[in-house]
């Protein structure tokens, strides 16, 4: 028994800090971020000495170091602003979190006065205290809302803020807007579109060759020196280009190549490893999406995955098979089985059709249209993953 703690200490890792490959983790220099990180400081910059600075909107996909730089561009004003004095502040919010116009402004307001509580008071007295404190400190406050298409109520929160800079004496409160979704933009009523998209930055989705330049960085600083392979680096940044250009994606592939390594008793983090990682992180990601489905798309799901494990095909009119395919008919017959197995009343065929494209929206199938000769013209469906992994996955969630 005595052992277990001395062989934990003997094991071997690959790692020197892992703390390094963490989401949290702000690498000191951000390549190919130079760009971006320029045109936001070049917009920030007036704010040192009391200008009026635009509000902005920063959109790029998931993963293109949208946060990371504007944490990265805020520490660096924030420095300038100690070390000379101006009256800059910077508050940033994470609007996945807080989710409502009244938890922003919270927020705002304890930062503003942090020996205050400010528990039970209404909005637009949270808001009083803020406009008073930036007139009364001539303030350039910059609000950053992250993932700001969270926010439920963001056109009376944009409104809000855009209305008090017309009546502040002194000072100005700006914001900085990011999100990945860009069809949020449509949602915005005109005046709080306009008021927020003063100026737009776009964080492009990094290739291969960027995402192999920050993981290298990450390899130089987590990792024991030649613990990683350069063929298992190259391998992870082309898998994650793949997947619309992901540093997250990248980075936690790397990781958990590591810990799969560690797991192995390896030296070495090679392609194996990657690979590996690979079907553990994209099981976990269709774990997490298929746990926030509504029963009826699980059940439809199920059953689109029990009928490709028994082989779904058809014969084409030229006499070749189509491997893994099922008509629209056979699934909505097994989803009503499966719906009676349970006890749940079937939804209609039409509701079916539905929930079947948001499967799609959410990559989990694919569709196509069988084109005429084949039963008509049916639509052909096909799972997006191995059959068992999405029974195992689902298996795993149900207990069943
Ligand atoms: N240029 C870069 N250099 C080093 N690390 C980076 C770079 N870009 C992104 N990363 C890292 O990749 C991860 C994702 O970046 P970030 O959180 O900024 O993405 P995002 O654009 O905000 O994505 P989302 O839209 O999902 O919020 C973070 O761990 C970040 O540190
Ligand atoms: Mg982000």
């Amino acid at each position: 028994m005595d052992d277990i703690f001395e062989k934990e200490l003997r094991k071997s890792t690959v790692f020197v800090d892992r703390n390094v490959l963490s989401p949290h983790f702000v690498p000191e220099t951000l390549p190919h971020r130079e760009a971006q990180i320029q045109a936001l400081m070049q917009k920030l910059a007036p704010s040192l000495s009391g200008k009026t600075i635009n509000n902005m909107f920063l959109y790029g996909k998931t993963g293109t170091g949208k946060t990371v730089s504007t944490k990265h561009v805020i520490d660096k004003l924030m420095a300038v602003k100690k070390k000379y004095g101006a009256s800059v502040e910077c508050v940033y919010t994470n609007c996945r979190i807080l989710n409502t116009k009244y938890q922003v402004m919270l927020k705002v307001a304890e930062y503003c006065y942090p020996e205050e509580s400010f528990l039970g008071f209404p909005f637009s007295h949270l808001f009083q205290k803020v406009v008073d404190y930036v007139q009364s400190n001539n303030l350039s406050m910059i609000l950053v809302l992250d993932e700001v298409d969270k926010v439920k109520n963001l056109d009376d929160l944009i409104y809000t803020i855009t209305r008090a800079n017309d009546e502040l004496a002194a000072g100005r409160i700006s914001m900085i807007g990011i999100s990945n979704n860009i069809n949020f933009k449509d949602s915005l009523d005109p005046r709080s579109k306009s008021a927020l998209f003063e100026d737009e930055l776009v964080f492009p989705p990094y290739n291969a060759e960027e995402l192999k330049d920050i993981l290298e960085q990450r390899v130089k600083l987590g990792f024991k020196p030649g613990a990683v392979d350069e063929s298992a680096i190259n391998l992870a940044s082309a898998l994650a280009a793949n997947e619309s250009g992901d540093a997250r994606y990248a980075l936690r592939l790397l990781f958990k190549a590591g810990e799969i390594a560690d797991e192995m008793g390896d030296q070495k983090v090679t392609d194996k490893h990657v690979n590996l990682a690979r079907k553990g992180v994209e099981n976990e990601i269709v774990y997490n999406v298929i746990k926030t489905l509504p029963e009826h798309q699980k059940i439809l799901l199920y059953a689109i995955a029990q009928l490709s494990k028994e082989g779904g095909h058809y014969a084409r009119l030229d006499g070749t098979v189509a491997e893994n395919v099922l008509f629209t008919g056979e699934v909505y017959d097994r989803y009503n089985r499966i719906c009676r197995v349970l006890g749940r009343e079937p939804r209609t065929a039409r509701w079916c059709k539905e929930y079947m494209n948001e499967l799609e929206m959410l990559g989990l199938i694919t569709t196509t249209l069988s084109g005429k000769g084949v039963r008509g013209n049916t639509t052909l469906i096909r799972l997006a993953y191995p059959a068992q992994n999405i029974i195992d996955l689902m298996k795993k969630q149900f207990g069943e």
